[in-house]
């Protein structure tokens, strides 16, 4: 059995390909689940995805990765990343690697995407590489979730 993992995606990324492509790619987000189910089936993880406008969605999604298998989580929480204490403390109940992406470069945009209230409890962090940063996090999750 492929070890589950899951992506989440957080508000606005539904628009991904026609939102501010100059900032966030050309990529859909259908195709980037695509590309994230195909890479998984090549490192051996079954890779499921959810994106949501909504808070209370993806903490919901994140308590129901606690008890249904899923052995890691790849997590772009959008802007929630700068302003959600709820979707952090999520991260932290839900007893799972984390690892945080981005697929811009939130270090070098404005300010208030500097600060993240996830990366303190995430596993880590992938910033600013585009679709490559959801790779390089299923990666990653993948590697914890086996070293558990
Ligand atoms: C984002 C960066 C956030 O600051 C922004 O609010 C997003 C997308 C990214 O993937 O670069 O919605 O998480």
């Amino acid at each position: 059995m492929n070890t589950r993992i899951l992506v989440l995606h957080g508000p606005n990324l539904n628009l991904l390909g026609t939102r501010e492509p100059e900032i966030y790619g050309a990529t859909t987000l259908a195709q980037l689940d695509a590309m994230l189910v195909a890479y998984g089936e090549e490192l051996g993880a079954e890779v499921r995805s959810l994106q949501s406008n909504h808070e209370g969605a993806l903490i919901d999604a994140l308590h129901a990765a606690r008890i249904d298998r899923t052995a890691g989580v790849v997590l772009n929480a959008g802007g929630y990343t700068h302003t959600s204490v709820a979707l952090r403390d999520a991260v932290v109940a839900c007893g799972l690697p984390v690892i945080e992406v981005h697929l811009s470069n939130v270090a070098a945009r404005e300010p208030f995407r500097h600060v993240s209230l996830i990366a303190a409890v995430a596993a880590g962090s992938i910033s600013g590489l585009g679709t490559d940063s959801y790779r390089l996090g299923l990666q990653a999750a993948l590697r914890l979730a086996h070293d558990r």
